[in-house]
């Protein structure tokens, strides 16, 4: 824990009651900056993100020669870099806690001619980076990482070399990762030729979809491998406008908190309905949840809806190893809901957890078991028994690892056990959830910091 902890502790509360809007999606505010700052003429973005990770991602992009401003109503304007390119940075490129942005800015940077190093906080320099650099080697870029002492090479810092001129490349991830494609697709805009991705289990389109509004074809093929995701290089990315989402990720600890507080009548505003990243609400009405949505509309070209939750009574599942991707964050929340569900929730083919902000497998199990809740783990895998709606124990006070849903998902539990439920740290809650704190007061939930 670093001197600048902020402890938090969550208690038992009555029923949660109001309606609140979902903050701006994470992984599309991330890349309305990135292409936003690649593109010829200036992009305007509103409802963006205003989390630390998206923070850094903007520092980032204008050391990379992108003009960015916020106004007073909190449009964000970047004046994209076009035909010039992205220049080589001054200083190190501090990606923060972000894995996303440091991916993602990875990728794109290696379509330009330059240099430059990347760094990152405590969790991010311990995250695997080879999944993006092996891939961006082949198609000619140098990349110098670190070895942890323990062996493990790949990580932050990272210094970067492109020419500019890269091969593109057909590549089959060895991970089902959005990462990983859309750092590959963004260095295939700055390479000659047809760059492929195939994904035999889809994840989050949302580079697909927002490379289209930048005015770049994007071509999927499906066949039985999966799907072939192309695009052709060189390719400039044109202006435009682009209105962020409510993020389902986040919507997902308000809902969850409904879900297990006897009592509770929420409406959650603005959530993202994209069915890349719906895999938790499937898997909570196969629990019995009452969860609808209703109201859906389009905004900044996804299909959004606001989402009424009550307290339920909810039953063990096994979520198929299949869903994994549409659902890859919402594991820790889940095992939450699962703590008050009646019989065992089976979470399978969930390994990738494991490289998360921090090995969200293990943190998860001892989150649960710390609060009196009989959980076990496998290398990719976590069985919760649920309690058959009787309350958990909790009084756990709990290690976060730097991890925001960690932090989050263990204070939603103390909402609903019999005894409070005490967190090292909050601080990095902002990187993704700003408002988190204010959102569930307004809610009823007792957070104390
Ligand atoms: C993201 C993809 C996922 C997810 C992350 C955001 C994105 O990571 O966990 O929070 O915006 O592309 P992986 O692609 O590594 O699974």
């Amino acid at each position: 824990m670093s001197s600048l902890a902020t402890p938090a502790t969550s208690t038992p509360s009555k029923g949660l009651k109001g309606t609140v809007k979902a903050p701006g999606d994470k992984s599309i505010s991330h890349r309305a900056i990135i292409f936003g700052a690649m593109a010829e003429g200036v992009t305007e973005v509103t409802d963006l993100l205003r989390g630390a990770d998206i923070l850094s991602t903007v520092g980032a992009m204008r050391s990379f020669g992108a003009k960015i401003t916020e106004d007073d109503k909190g449009t964000w304007r970047i004046e994209g870099v076009g035909a010039k390119g992205f220049s080589s940075p001054a200083e190190d490129v501090d990606c923060g806690n972000a894995g996303t942005g440091v991916r993602l800015i990875m990728g794109a940077a290696a379509g330009y001619k330059l240099s430059a190093r990347f760094t990152g906080d405590a969790s991010l320099s311990v995250r695997p980076m080879n999944r993006i650099l092996d891939p961006l080697r082949e198609m000619g870029v140098s990349a110098e990482a670190r070895t942890t002492e323990a062996g493990e090479p790949g990580r932050l810092p990272i210094s970067l070399q492109s020419s500019g001129a890269l091969k593109p490349i057909n590549y089959r991830p060895p991970h089902a990762s959005a990462q990983v494609k859309s750092a590959l697709l963004l260095a295939g805009l700055g390479s000659k030729g047809i760059t492929t991705i195939i994904e035999p289990v889809a994840t989050r389109d949302h580079t697909e979809n927002m490379l289209r509004a930048f005015g770049v074809p994007v071509e999927v093929k499906t066949n039985s491998e999966g799907n072939h995701i192309s695009v052709t290089g060189p390719a400039r990315l044109k202006a435009t406008k682009i209105k962020v989402p409510g993020d389902p990720s986040s919507a997902a600890f308000p809902i969850i908190a409904a879900l297990i507080t006897p009592g509770s009548d929420i409406l959650v505003e603005n959530v993202m309905m994209n069915p890349t990243r719906t895999g938790l609400f499937d898997t909570l009405n196969e629990m019995g949840a009452f969860l609808r949505a209703d109201n859906f509309r389009k905004s900044g070209g996804e299909t959004i809806a606001d989402i009424h939750v009550k307290h339920s009574r909810l039953n063990g599942v096994t979520v198929p190893e299949s869903r994994a991707a549409s659902m890859i964050d919402e594991y820790p929340i889940l095992a939450v809901a699962a703590a008050f569900a009646t019989g065992k929730t089976l979470m399978k083919g969930i390994g990738e957890l494991r490289v998360k902000e921090s090995d969200r497998i293990a943190a998860t199990t001892a989150l649960l078991s710390e609060n009196g809740v009989t959980v076990s783990e496998t290398q990719d895998g976590m069985t919760v028994t649920g309690g058959a709606g009787k309350p958990p124990a909790g009084g756990g006070t709990i290690k976060t690892y730097h991890d925001h849903r960690i932090a989050m998902s263990a204070l939603v539990l103390g909402l609903a056990s019999k005894n409070p439920v005490r967190i090292d740290d909050a601080a990095m809650i902002a990187t993704s959830f700003p408002t988190f704190f204010d959102l569930m007061a307004s809610l009823g939930a007792h957070i104390e910091r």
